[in-house]
């Protein structure tokens, strides 16, 4: 089954309003509140689409998400059933201190194709490359890095990975240093890093490193449309996290996911700037309007750009 090209339209509404509604908590030191204003908006805009849809991937649990939780039922039930997973705000020291990449990030697709994801960190790859066995997370850096600057035709040393800037990382980024392979070091934001790949005009030629699991599901989908590499290992460290994972149906917990395992069938992917970043510009306002700038894909028709449009706010 393919989505209807009419939920690009919506989903991208969606999104804006959401980047819309977090804007005005920019710079306000509240990562709070500028989460809170981007959730409640998007779950008010999801609920007007004629659509079955469930949050697979969303703010958390119910017991610590009122909004968005993992399972929640959205839209006015009147259409084909759906899977949805979003950050409403994705980047929340950025909104606060008034930093680039702030987004408001929503994907969806056709019923039980997206994956349904624990709230833990994940190791993530990603890479502009179409095969197997170029790049993967079983693999050693120094192959990693070998394999793709064969792949591409590039020396190492003209070779960029990005990747966050965490001490969890400090051994990859002293190993990449070592390979002379150029690093972008990101403060926050893996999603907007993960899709750095996608574009010559980003200059990044891989991304890796542990960040959150649901940031990992939302780059995969909007990865799948541009035909490019990713897999994911969910890392799950505590009691409560494993048995959670049993529950959501995950029996080995050092399992290695391929893009197509994460995400597969029909999908749309929004990413709207709230502050300006790599991918897109932030929100401006114009008098009674405003102006938003939104990566989006669909898988099935191809589309993969960014939007500019002007809206009534
Ligand atoms: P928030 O928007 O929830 O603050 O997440 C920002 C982020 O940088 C993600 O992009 C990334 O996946 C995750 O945090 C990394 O987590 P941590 O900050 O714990 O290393």
């Amino acid at each position: 089954m393919i989505l209807d090209k009419k939920f690009e339209k919506e989903i991208l509404n969606v999104s804006c309003r959401a980047a819309l509604s977090s804007f005005y908590f920019i710079g306000k030191k509240d990562k709070i509140a500028a989460d809170k204003a981007a959730v409640d908006t998007m779950r008010s805009e999801l609920n007007k689409i004629d659509m079955k849809g469930k949050i697979v991937i969303g703010e958390g649990e119910l017991d610590e998400a009122p909004m968005l939780y993992i399972g929640e039922e959205v839209g006015n039930n009147n259409g084909p059933e759906l899977d949805i997973a979003v950050d409403p705000l994705e980047g929340t020291n950025f909104a606060a201190n008034n930093l680039p990449g702030a987004l408001s990030v929503i994907a969806i697709s056709t019923k039980s194709n997206l994956f349904n994801a624990p709230e833990t960190y994940m190791n993530k790859i990603s890479a502009n490359v179409k095969e197997n066995n170029v790049v993967d997370l079983d693999f050693s850096l120094a192959k990693n890095i070998d394999n793709l600057s064969q792949y591409l035709n590039k020396k190492p040393s003209e070779l960029t990975a990005c990747i966050l800037e965490r001490p969890r990382h400090k051994k990859i980024i002293e190993e990449l240093r070592n390979l002379k392979v150029k690093i972008k070091l990101i403060s926050d934001g893996d999603i907007s890093g993960a899709l750095l790949v996608t574009d010559k005009k980003y200059n990044v030629d891989l991304f890796l490193g542990i960040g959150g699991g649901p940031e990992g599901v939302l780059a995969a989908s909007a990865l799948d449309a541009y035909d490019c590499f990713f897999q994911g290992r969910f890392i799950f460290e505590t009691k409560k996290d494993k048995l959670r994972a049993n529950e959501m149906g995950i029996e080995d917990f050092h399992r290695k996911y391929n893009l197509n395992e994460i995400i597969s069938g029909d999908s749309i992917f929004c990413a709207t700037g709230i502050t300006s970043g790599d991918l897109v510009t932030g929100i401006e306002i114009d008098n009674t309007e405003f102006i938003s700038e939104t990566l989006i894909t669909h898988k099935s028709t191809g589309l993969k750009k960014v939007i500019r449009i002007r809206q009534k706010i």
